[in-house]
């Protein structure tokens, strides 16, 4: 019998029981970072990538973070969470916006993080196409280990090489391969999952519905997948990478307007996405082939961008990775630092739009861009869907923003110094605020990675978290696909153990 944490309401339980009991599970002792360890600040922050939480009396931090090296160490962890009513959650790559992999907003929260940045295999079957690759690896370490082996193989997901596979395939993921290979669940084969119960389950144990749920119905919520079975994908020899660059005064508010409608349909084998700042537009491109290709592509469909031979970076599909994400100057070893990225504050909101937005509007969303620019920055990072991407049925995985999308925007506000960043995040509430009326609504979506918890919090009702409050997220994230994954929550964790602050809510009778 394991008893669940919640049914005892919240009363704070000792760690020393939970402790305890993964030792006698066979956890070494200097895997167990406690908070009194000389270790347990540096480990908790070694993967914040936020540092307005880097401020750890802000919320409530975990009581302790196990570095699980083994599968029955993330078992031992649930059973013994369970047992002495501390919750666990699953740390991957720690890039969660709203850092619920490592803190809890609610100060009476027990809980421990299961650190899974040492559970990084990949090992790659170059002959089928295919791949195991754990929880703990980032993109950076699963797109490298791919091209090792395979170097005509490649993958679908996020531009980002620091990224954890934990999270990241939890909720989607999606970078310059989607409109030619849609989402990286979408190659998702098989998985390995340590459930409520302490049980490891692979996809035929887990049954279809469960395997469904853990392919893009965010992290945190089913149980803590430890590896995933992946379809590999084809890569050219050559792609080429371009970057056209124009201010609002020169014209950019005119290809804006254009590229809404031509970027989505453009053929397959290419992804033009816009990087939107205040004093400059950066259309940004990804082409499946050779300069000499792409030029009549370009030339013929959308001729206003203006590019030219010069604008072409040849390379393969590897280089592209760190050139994209990280610089020109950037080589393919940079993508195994796990550190790469710049810690900066910032606060990410996204939409979904689905007609064309008006120009006029456009130059009010520049106006208002450049009126930041006293207190903070911001990016809007503006990714065209159609093609593949959105050629899968909006029920085939949890994520729901298929057919109908001409485009993700995703908002970055970014400040410096004061961790709360007032003057910023007004901004960045009234920009959104502002996008309403020009974006998708009923429900207005947003994409589950790009975690913002102003979409709405659960609430917890006799210790469970309440599905109807749940909805007015979870069908941002979700649509139709929210119901669904709240059923599967029930079915496999009833009793709501897997839980934080945006996880699915069991679909029980009274909530
Ligand atoms: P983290 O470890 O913080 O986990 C995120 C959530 O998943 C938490 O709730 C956590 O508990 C849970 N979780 C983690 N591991 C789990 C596991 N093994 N089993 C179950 N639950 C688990 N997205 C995108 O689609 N394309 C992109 O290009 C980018 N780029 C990008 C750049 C940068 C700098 C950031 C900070 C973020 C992105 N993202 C992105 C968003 C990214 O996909 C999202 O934040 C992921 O959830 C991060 O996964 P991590 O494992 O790093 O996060």
């Amino acid at each position: 019998y394991i008893p669940n944490p919640t049914i005892a309401s919240d009363h704070d339980p000792s760690s020393k029981g939970f402790i305890h009991c993964l030792t006698k599970k066979s956890i070494p002792p200097w895997l167990i970072h406690t908070r009194s360890s000389a270790s347990y600040e540096s480990i908790l922050k070694s993967s914040i990538r936020n540092p307005k939480f880097l401020n750890t009396t802000a919320s409530t931090t975990p009581l302790c973070i196990v570095i699980a090296k083994k599968t029955s160490h993330i078992q031992a962890a649930v059973v013994c969470g369970r047992r002495h009513r501390v919750r666990v959650r699953a740390r991957s790559g720690g890039h969660d916006y709203e850092g619920l992999s490592y803190r809890a907003e609610d100060r009476r929260e027990r809980f421990a993080v299961v650190d899974l940045s040492e559970m990084r295999s990949v090992r790659v079957d170059a002959a089928r196409g295919t791949a195991w690759v754990q929880s703990g690896a980032t993109l950076g370490e699963l797109y490298h280990a791919i091209w090792s082996c395979a170097p005509r193989l490649g993958f679908p997901a996020g531009v980002c090489p620091t990224v954890g596979v934990g999270g990241h395939f939890s909720g989607g993921g999606f970078g310059m391969l989607q409109r030619k290979y849609g989402l990286a669940v979408d190659h998702v084969v098989n998985a390995t999952l340590v459930d409520a119960r302490g049980d490891l389950l692979d996809r035929d144990a887990m049954g279809e519905d469960l395997f469904w749920a853990i392919r893009g119905g965010g992290g945190g919520s089913f149980g803590i997948v430890v590896s995933w079975h992946i379809k590999l994908v084809l890569v050219p020899p050559t792609v080429t990478v371009f970057d056209v660059v124009r201010t609002p005064e020169h014209g950019a508010i005119d290809v804006l307007t254009k590229w809404q409608v031509i970027a989505p349909r453009m053929p397959d084998d290419i992804m033009v996405r816009v990087i939107a700042e205040p004093r400059r537009v950066t259309f940004e491109a990804m082409y499946l082939g050779t300069c000499d290709e792409l030029l009549p592509l370009i030339h013929h469909r959308f001729p206003d961008l203006a590019m030219t031979r010069a604008d072409c970076n040849e390379m393969t599909w590897i280089e592209s990775i760190p050139y994209i994400h990280l610089g020109s100057n950037a080589t393919v070893a940079d993508i195994l630092n796990r550190s790469s990225i710049s810690r900066v504050n910032t606060k990410n909101r996204s939409d979904y739009v689905r007609h064309p937005i008006p120009k006029s509007i456009w130059k009010k969303i520049f106006t208002k861009l450049q009126q930041l620019t006293n207190f903070g920055e911001v990016q809007l990072f503006i990714d065209p869907y159609g093609a593949k991407i959105s050629g899968i049925h909006e029920s085939a995985t949890p994520f729901p923003h298929r057919e109908g999308v001409l485009y993700n925007i995703q908002y970055i506000t970014y400040w410096n110094g004061d961790a709360n960043g007032t003057l910023a995040l007004d901004w960045s509430r009234d920009l959104y605020k502002f996008m309403e009326p020009y974006v998708s609504k009923n429900p207005r979506e947003a994409y589950a990675n790009y975690r913002d918890l102003d979409l709405g919090r659960n609430k917890v009702v006799n210790g469970i978290s309440s599905y109807h409050h749940g909805k007015v997220w979870g069908e941002k994230y979700f649509r139709g696909n929210f119901e669904r994954l709240a059923t599967v929550k029930a079915k496999v964790d009833p009793d709501d153990y897997f839980r934080n602050e945006q996880s699915i809510p069991p679909l029980v009778s009274g909530h």
